[in-house]
């Protein structure tokens, strides 16, 4: 890797944003501990926040950038917000694939496909997955009988659980079609409001 991965995730930090206040608004409400993300790339702001992390992601930028373990820890250790030691793991797979990890308190799917539903294996009864829609995956767990839809994280960062009937709903009671998100997922943004 070309630059040292202080500079590298600052820059990469720089175009996706600071998650960080995300990660620790969801890990201070809900007092997580563990956390695995899928699909991280070299996002590790959630270590920033959450002592024992792991990420998975099988390209090439994310494989390479995490044998620098020793320089990542050590980053962290400098940024992190609790007390305790960092513990930072990262598996170079495919997360639809089977993984022998232990459940955590938090899985977070951002922008990396259908996480939710591939990998609730991993996350703990009671456990939080904290989704985006960007590819439909927060809509698939709003309808997963597998999760409760317990709340929101608005634009400040701030969580809201009330008022929840407003999201996910299609104008004038329309279904949502299911079938559609997963074949069409970001490609066609929206395509769950058709059946066609
Ligand atoms: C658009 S990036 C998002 C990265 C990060 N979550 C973020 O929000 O900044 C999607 C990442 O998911 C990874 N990914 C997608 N499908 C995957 C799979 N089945 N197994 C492992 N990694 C996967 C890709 O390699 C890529 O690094």
């Amino acid at each position: 890797m070309k630059n040292g991965i202080v500079e590298t995730y600052q820059t990469y930090a720089s175009k996706i944003g600071n998650r960080k206040a995300l990660y620790g608004a969801v890990a201070k409400e809900f007092d997580i501990r563990t956390a695995i993300y899928p699909g991280s790339h070299i996002d590790i702001a959630p270590s920033m926040v959450i002592p024992k992390v792991t990420y998975i992601d099988n390209c090439k930028g994310a494989i390479d950038f995490f044998k620098r373990m020793d320089a990542i820890r050590e980053f962290i250790g400098q940024n992190k917000e609790y007390p305790d030691a960092c513990e930072i793991y990262f598996l170079g797979q495919d997360f639809t694939k089977p993984l022998e990890i232990e459940e955590s308190d938090l899985l977070i799917s951002q922008y990396a496909g259908f996480v939710g539903q591939a990998a609730k294996k991993l996350l703990k009864v009671g456990g939080i997955l904290l989704s985006n829609d960007s590819h439909g995956d927060a809509t698939l767990a709003r309808f997963d009988e597998d999760y409760g839809f317990i709340g929101i994280v608005d634009r400040q960062n701030r969580i809201r659980c009330d008022g929840l009937d407003k999201y996910f709903a299609l104008p004038k009671g329309k279904p949502v079609y299911l079938e559609a998100v997963r074949s069409f997922g970001r490609k066609r943004k929206g395509a769950w409001h058709q059946q066609d």
